[in-house]
């Protein structure tokens, strides 16, 4: 996507540095491994990529950068699901239960190399109920979760999935992602996820979504976050490169308008372009 990279430790620092002299304070860090494996065991090492670079960030910003992880294996596995695999349910597919420990375990290593807050993206069924668990054992009570509770199986994740070289390998995600036609089930979802102990409810896509922000907003009354994903990015650069639209004031006016659903923080690639027109 244009304006975005993927980058190493030293190229992150400069990226975090840059925003930060726009004000932006806050980051989510997403993982590319150098090796994949069928259960993702590099999100797990004390010298995996995100590791390192959460280390590194607080060594040289420390609390200027409010650092947040996504917690996820799609990255990390060869086969490209967000966890591990069995054909308990008679086909090869995600295995729900399984992957909550490697999850909560991925969580604390993150915790433990500086992550200020973890947000969890596989919506896997527990996965909040697992890592407050490993979390607090761990002693880190006070992290917070963001939780991605209402994620839909959307089509407007395919730029970011060419850029994390996650796409699924065989069938997709529809298993563990939620039907768009479906509003009621992300109420069901978000609740489970304040049962179980999330700080924050993530609603993702953002601009498709508009309605489920406000419901979520109204009816919790908790933080809600939007991630105005991917492919909702890309339409307005490649919209705006093509002369059709204006980039600035079409950006403005969406993220207006997920602000206005209800979203009390956004989650998008048009940060730093928001950040020069407002500044
Ligand atoms: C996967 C994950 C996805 C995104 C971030 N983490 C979606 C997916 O591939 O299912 C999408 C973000 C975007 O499109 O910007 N856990
Ligand atoms: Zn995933």
């Amino acid at each position: 996507m244009p304006g975005n990279y993927q980058l190493s430790v030293d190229t992150l620092v400069d990226e975090v540095g840059d925003a930060l002299s726009l004000g932006i304070r806050s980051f989510i860090l997403f993982g590319i491994p150098t090796h994949k494996d069928p259960v993702g065991a590099t999100a797990l090492e004390e010298e995996g990529i995100v590791q390192q670079a959460l280390r590194t960030l607080k060594q040289t910003y420390g609390d200027r950068a409010l650092l947040i992880t996504d917690e996820c294996f799609c990255e990390y596995t060869d086969h490209g699901h967000c966890g591990v695999l069995s054909e308990r349910t008679g086909r090869l597919d995600l295995d729900n239960d399984a992957t909550l420990p490697n999850l909560a375990a991925q969580c604390v290593s993150h915790a433990r190399a500086g992550a200020d807050i973890v947000a969890p993206s596989g919506m896997l069924d527990g996965m909040v109920g697992a890592i407050r668990t490993g979390l607090d054992t761990a002693g880190f009570n006070h992290v917070p979760i963001v939780s991605y509770a209402v994620k839909y199986a959307s089509g407007f994740y395919g730029p970011f999935r060419d850029a994390a070289e996650s796409p699924p390998q065989f069938g997709d995600r529809t298993t563990y992602q939620m039907d768009p036609a479906n509003a009621e089930e992300a109420i069901r979802e978000a609740e489970l996820d304040i049962a179980e102990g999330a700080d924050v409810l993530m609603v993702k896509p953002a601009l498709s979504y508009l309605d489920i922000i406000r419901r979520v907003k109204d009816r919790f009354g908790v933080p809600v976050a939007a991630y105005n994903v991917s492919g909702e990015f890309a339409m307005v650069k490649a919209a705006a490169a093509k002369g059709w639209i204006d980039e600035k004031r079409v950006a403005l006016e969406i993220l207006t308008s997920i602000k206005r659903a209800g979203a009390d923080m956004i989650l998008t690639y048009h940060a730093k372009d928001v950040a020069e027109w407002l500044g």
